[in-house]
């Protein structure tokens, strides 16, 4: 049979849990708050270069990786329109295949058209459309109508 506890021992584990209990409170409470006030002003703003819109060939999608962006120039109207460059199943960033004319993802195999509708899964959305705003001091700023994710 053990014996209880001294008081004094006692009175050390107390101090202990509530100085640990104490560690765990400000870790979480500093973290929240640099989650809330610092994480999203750090999110990479993106646009990319009016000049990029004068090397776009009909139909014949361009990569601006620091804009994570695909651009493409419609034939006929001539119409640009922005797709996200991260595949909507897992989050893979997709390339262009010229010969087949199909965005391929690596990761899985999806295939996406040039208008970014799904040709072949595992994805089962098509890809993020961007609008773009109106060209500021020569950047062209894309906006984000919804979410990417998986399915
Ligand atoms: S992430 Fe593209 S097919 Fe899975």
């Amino acid at each position: 049979m053990s014996e209880p506890p001294s008081p004094g021992k006692r009175s050390f584990l107390r101090t202990a849990l509530f100085v640990l209990a104490g560690a765990v409170a400000s870790a979480i409470t500093l973290g929240t708050g640099r989650f809330l006030f610092f994480s999203a002003g750090k999110q990479p703003r993106r646009e990319f270069s009016s000049e990029v819109l004068g090397r776009l060939d009909f139909e014949m999608p361009l990569h601006v990786p620091e804009a994570g962006v695909w651009i493409v120039k419609r034939r006929g109207d001539g119409a640009v329109s922005c797709l996200d460059d991260r595949c909507t199943h897992l989050g893979c960033r997709f390339s262009w295949n010229a010969e087949r004319k199909v965005f391929e993802c690596p990761c899985h195999g999806s295939e996406f058209d040039i208008e970014g509708n799904v040709n072949r899964g595992p994805a089962s959305r098509p890809l993020q459309r961007l609008s773009t705003a109106d060209p500021e001091n020569g950047k062209i700023r894309l906006i984000e109508k919804g979410s990417g994710g998986s399915g």
